[in-house]
């Protein structure tokens, strides 16, 4: 079996960019879970569900077919249209997580992205994929930093793309994002129990994914 690192934590802990720091350097397929929700939201949206119709987003999948390509940032194709940068609003980070409590929506995900996970030989991350998507994954980390060190990275990240973004509203965004994700019943965000807790505040993306990498040989050997 290959390996399989699953990587949860907060919004804007660098779970992206350290996954693909490691799967460039492992020779690993990078798997980002948090896009298949935030396709699902997007395709609500534009088909006039409210965030609140869990049962009506679950039915879309039946006609979405979720697929990734090759590139940074990493191309994202809902029935081969490109959807990229516009999966990547706030807004529809909020829609995804809003929708994503609901259990209809979750089975329909977790079920494609274990048969993404495969054979393994790949390294996932998102909210639940080390408590429930890959629960027997080779290494299960915990990725976080303090609200201020993420809403600062998400506020870069967002300047970076031309989008408006005050410290405040990005940092207000991530903590009610943090707290729908941790409260929510179904599949928590939450440290699984034999998860390594990695802290990515003061530390370079590098830095984060040597430790990574670190943990990793020490649990094959
Ligand atoms: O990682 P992200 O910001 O792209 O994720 C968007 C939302 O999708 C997140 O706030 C909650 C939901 N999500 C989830 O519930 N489970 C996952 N494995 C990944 C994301």
């Amino acid at each position: 079996m290959k390996p399989v690192i699953a990587i949860d934590g907060p919004a804007g802990a660098g779970k992206s960019t350290v996954s693909k720091l490691i799967a460039k350097e492992l020779g690993l397929s990078y798997l980002d879970t948090g896009a298949m929700y935030r396709c699902l939201a997007f395709k609500s949206l534009a088909a006039g569900y409210s965030v609140e119709d869990g049962e009506a987003a679950a039915a879309l999948m039946e006609d979405l077919h979720i697929s990734f390509g090759v590139g940074e940032p990493q191309p994202v194709y809902i029935n081969g249209e490109d959807v990229t940068a516009l999966i990547r609003t706030p807004e529809i980070g909020e829609a995804a997580s809003a929708l994503s409590q609901f259990t209809p929506v979750r089975q329909k995900l977790v079920a494609l992205q274990q048969e993404l996970v495969g054979e393994g030989g790949v390294i996932l991350e998102g909210r639940d994929v080390t408590t429930v998507v890959a629960p027997n994954a080779t290494l299960k980390v915990y990725l976080t930093a303090s609200l201020e060190e993420r809403a600062k990275r998400r506020q870069l990240e967002f300047i970076g793309k031309g989008m408006e973004a005050g410290f405040q509203d990005v940092r207000n965004q991530i903590e009610q994002r943090d707290h729908r994700d941790i409260n929510r019943d179904d599949s928590p965000l939450k440290v699984a129990d034999d998860a390594v807790v990695v802290e990515s505040a003061d530390r370079t993306p590098e830095e984060v994914a040597a430790k990574i990498i670190g943990h990793l040989k020490a649990k094959l050997q």
